[in-house]
C-alpha cells in the first residue's frame, strides 16, 4: 500500500480535488485498495469545512462527489504518508520547514507530474471563477493520471 497526502493553504480549493481525482482514478483502474489518499492544509482557516463549492461542482458534473473535511498539515504526517504532494512552492516550502532529518516521505511538487509543465504550480483558484478551478482540474487530472501510473510502477517493483 502506498499512502499520499495532497496538501494546499486552505485545503478547501485545491488539494481537496486532487484527493478525489487521484482517488477516482484508482477506483476506475480497479486498484483502489492498494492506496490510501488524504489531503491538508498549510493553514488552518478551514478546518472542518467541505470543498469550496466550486471544486465540488467540478467533480460532480464528471459524476463523483468530495466529502473531504478540511484539516491542517502537521508533522505527524511525515510518519504517516509516502508520498507528499504540494500544490504550489509556498505550500513545499511550509511543509519542508516542518520536516526532520530523519523524514522517510518523498515530498514533491504536484506539477512535477505534469508533462506540460514539470516546474509548474497549481494556481490558488480561490479568488477566481469556475473557468480557473477548471483550469486546476485539467491540471490535477493530467498530473494525477502520471503520478498513479509512476506509483504502480513502483508498488510492481517493490512488492509493497
Ligand atoms: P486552497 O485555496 O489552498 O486551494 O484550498 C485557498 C482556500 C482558501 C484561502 C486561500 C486559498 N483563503 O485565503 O481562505
Amino acid at each position: 500500500m502506498i499512502k499520499v497526502l495532497f496538501v494546499c493553504l486552505g485545503n478547501i480549493c485545491r488539494s481537496p480535488l486532487a484527493e478525489g481525482v487521484f482517488r477516482q482514478k484508482t477506483i476506475e483502474q480497479d486498484v483502489g485498495h492498494l492506496f490510501h489518499v488524504d489531503s491538508a492544509g498549510t493553514a488552518s482557516y478551514h478546518i472542518g469545512a467541505l470543498p469550496d463549492e466550486r471544486s465540488r461542482a467540478v467533480v460532480l458534473k464528471r459524476g463523483f462527489e468530495l466529502t473531504h473535511k478540511a484539516r491542517a498539515f502537521s508533522a505527524k504526517d511525515f510518519s504517516e504518508f509516502n508520498y507528499i504532494i504540494a500544490m504550489d512552492k509556498n505550500n513545499l516550502n511550509n511543509i519542508k520547514r516542518l520536516m526532520s532529518d530523519d523524514t522517510n516521505s518523498k515530498v514533491l511538487l504536484m506539477r512535477h507530474f505534469d508533462m506540460l509543465a514539470k516546474d509548474g504550480e497549481v494556481p490558488d483558484p480561490y479568488y477566481g471563477d469556475m473557468k480557473d478551478f477548471e483550469h486546476v482540474y485539467d491540471i490535477l487530472n493530467r498530473s494525477c493520471e502520471v503520478m498513479l501510473g509512476y506509483l504502480m510502477d513502483e508498488l510492481s517493483t517493490s512488492g509493497r
